[in-house]
């Protein structure tokens, strides 16, 4: 038996690094995913790729800050699959700003991608979640929604948000046996962090910071939504899992 068998995901930001990762494994594991992304080409891509692995994916267009969207996501993986047990709030932007340097209208978008979308995810899927007997929330916050790092004002407030909210959420849903965990990935190699990998400083610094002799994989995030997705992290909720090699330990 797989560990989600039968299971239906909508997993946000699924056209690159993480999103692929959880799409994929996901998928592997015997979940119909609902992967969703403004990178319309690159998402459907990537369920083509899931589904000629033998899994079953679609692809949807769907701006994750934009409260239409969610609904015409939420009743699309219905209409396809039936029901929604299980939703990955992963999409993000990154912003690497000071607070004098930031602006408003910067500070407000990264909210709006990073923290605004994961209330509005909740918020729709819930209700599919509930009816289909409960399910798994998942948000991707940050190593930078638990500690402070010198220059990333609003990514730090956005990410902050997704940790308290996620508790907050995790009270308001456990009758309805719907789980809300968060998940802090430290320095991950994606398309978000790959200009700060080209970077010898940076990299010496990552390096410094993180305990573990190796940066971080997509997978080694995805492996931990897997958990929390999975019936093994049953008495989980309100919880975060830091996904650092051992950074923010030190
Ligand atoms: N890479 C890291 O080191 C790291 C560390 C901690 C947390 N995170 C978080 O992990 C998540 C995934 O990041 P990643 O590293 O895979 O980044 P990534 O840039 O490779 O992927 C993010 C995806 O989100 C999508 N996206 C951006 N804005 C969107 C919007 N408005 N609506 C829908 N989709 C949108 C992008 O198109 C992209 O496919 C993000 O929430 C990020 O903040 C990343």
């Amino acid at each position: 038996m797989k560990r989600i068998e039968g299971r239906v995901a909508i997993i946000t930001g699924a056209a690159r690094g993480q999103g692929v990762a959880e799409a994929k494994i996901f998928a592997e594991e015997g979940a119909h995913v609902v992967i969703t992304d403004i990178l319309e080409d690159e998402v459907k891509e990537v369920a083509s790729q899931i589904n000629h692995a033998g899994g079953t994916a679609i692809a949807l267009v769907h701006d994750v800050s934009i409260e239409e969207d969610w609904k015409r996501v939420v009743q699309t993986a219905v209409e396809t699959f039936g029901k929604v047990d299980i939703l990955v709030n992963n999409a993000g932007i990154p912003s690497r700003l000071n607070v004098e340097e930031e602006t408003l209208e910067g500070w407000e978008r990264v909210q709006a991608i990073n923290s605004r979308s994961v209330f509005l995810g909740m918020k729709y899927t819930a209700p599919e979640i509930r009816k289909a007997g409960g399910g798994s929330i998942i948000n991707i916050s940050s190593v930078y929604g638990i500690i402070g790092v010198k220059g990333y004002a609003a990514y730090h407030a956005s990410k902050g948000a997704v940790r308290t909210l996620t508790k907050t959420a995790a009270m308001d849903f456990a009758e309805d046996y719907i789980r809300v965990n968060s998940i802090h990935p430290g320095m991950i190699e994606t398309a978000m962090t790959a200009d700060l990998f080209t970077d010898p400083d940076i990299v010496k610094w990552m390096k410094e910071v993180t305990p573990w002799p190796r940066l971080g994989k997509p997978e080694d995030v995805a492996y931990g939504a897997l958990f929390l997705a999975s019936d093994e992290s049953s008495f989980i909720t309100g919880s975060e899992i830091v996904i650092d090699g051992g950074w923010i330990a030190t």
